[in-house]
């Protein structure tokens, strides 16, 4: 049984707990550390939690607790993590892992250097439809996966420190870019390594210094491609979109908007549609089960099979430093127009992995380009001589 203290009664901190707590969980929240009081007594009250602090090591020392859940602010993730390593508690943190590579990699090797347990809280990876997903894929369901692409875009964030570059580190590449690259690196391949990224990046509404809108490609040492699509500009909901193709086939996954999920009301009686939802009346697209439609009850029930049974959990500190360093890449190639390097100075993934061959044998002589059936009824096949390299046609049955 994980008994739990949370660092931050914000938003994902109440969505952290509902699902900790929610399902008759066997998990507890013993300690909760807010910054300000009556937000850590409203919390303390509405999840039962027996211990109440505005000191964050007070809660991480608390006798009780043995895992430590971070939900704070993106510029307080290392204090709170030092100081698990310090009390030597486990500890899982919300993303991004840093503001930068460098913060993350002084994470990532202080708790592995503690000897404590770390998980990345990436719920985006667990899914109900992702973890199928993933699993066709890794079946071969769709081949060699060429390019994922994943678009996070909304309205932008709730809280003021999201919007103080400082403070949070960068605007939707870090804030929701962090999503994606995970996404996109879980279909690839967690083993493959990222090579390098080019990005477009502006500020086309926000008054802010941090870029509200930007898309990427990451491109892998196996030639496939991620792609991510990020803004805190778009309008009408939460955009969770995902799409993976692969050499023998497509997978297209809508998370959020149109879940098979409609609703009409003209607003009477209109209550909390789903997360960033921009109106409540009219056609509405609500979410079955948002604990569980994004990812949250399969992430935490990962995390703590993994403390329970002594291995890793599906996603570590490492993983979110590897995420941090292709942001950082997207941030520099925005800024010189330029493909950038991923520069990891921890690599735990296979080394020299080559492109695939696209190349399918159709006899002796020729390659295969492609085989249709045309509407007028003639199969055919276009082939591409394996020495002169000539294309040709051959028609082999017609109606
Ligand atoms: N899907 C997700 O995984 C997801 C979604 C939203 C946010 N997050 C992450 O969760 C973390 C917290 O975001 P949030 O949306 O809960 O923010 P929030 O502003 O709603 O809550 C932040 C919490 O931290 C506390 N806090 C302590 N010191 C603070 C300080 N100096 N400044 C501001 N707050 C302070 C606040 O009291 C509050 O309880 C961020 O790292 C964010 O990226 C993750």
């Amino acid at each position: 049984m994980q008994k739990i203290a949370m660092l931050g009664s914000g938003f994902i901190g109440r969505f952290y707990a509902d699902s900790l707590i929610g399902q008759r969980s066997k998990d507890k929240i013993v300690s909760i550390y807010s910054r300000r009081e009556e937000s850590a007594r409203k919390f303390a009250e509405d999840y039962h939690v027996g211990h109440l602090t505005t000191k964050m090591e007070e809660a991480i020392a608390h006798p009780e607790v043995n895992m430590v859940c971070i939900s704070l602010p993106n510029h307080l993730h290392e204090e709170a993590v030092l100081l698990c390593c310090k009390h030597k508690k486990a500890v899982i943190t919300t993303k991004p892992l840093g503001r930068n590579a460098e913060e993350a990699l002084r994470m990532l090797k202080a708790v592995e250097e503690a000897g404590i347990f770390n998980g990345y809280l990436e719920d985006l990876v667990y899914t109900p439809k992702f973890i199928k997903s993933l699993e066709s894929v890794k079946n071969g369901a769709i081949g060699r996966v060429l390019w994922s692409k994943s678009r996070e875009a909304h309205p932008g964030p709730h809280s003021d420190w999201f919007w103080d570059i400082e403070k949070a580190g960068g605007g939707c590449i870090l804030d929701l870019g962090c999503h994606c690259v995970e996404i996109s690196r879980n279909f690839i391949g967690k083993d493959i390594r990222p090579v390098e990224v080019m990005c477009w990046a502006d500020t086309q509404v926000k008054p802010i210094e941090a870029e509200d809108h930007a898309i990427g490609l990451v491109k892998y040492e196996n030639g496939a491609i991620g792609q991510f699509e990020v803004s805190w500009t778009f309008r009408g909901g939460l955009d969770l979109r995902d799409e993976v193709m692969g050499s023998e086939g497509t997978i297209w996954m809508n998370n959020f908007l149109r879940t098979g999920l409609e609703m009409f009301t003209t607003g009477k009686g209109a209550d909390y549609v789903a997360e960033k939802a921009e109106s409540n009346t009219g056609w509405l697209f609500p979410v079955g089960d948002e604990l569980n439609d994004l990812g949250y009850n399969h992430m935490f029930a990962d995390m703590f099979g993994a403390v329970e049974e002594g291995r890793e959990p599906r996603e570590t500190f490492y993983d979110g430093y590897i995420v941090n360093a292709i942001l950082d890449a997207a941030y520099l190639s925005a800024k010189t127009k330029q493909w950038e390097p991923v520069k990891l100075s921890v690599w735990r993934g296979r080394e020299g992995v080559g492109k695939d061959s696209h190349l399918v044998a159709y006899d002796e002589e020729h390659y295969l380009v492609k085989d249709e059936v045309t509407h007028y009824g003639a199969r055919k096949v276009i082939l591409k001589h394996k020495t002169t390299g000539k294309i040709s046609e051959r028609v082999l049955e017609q109606k």
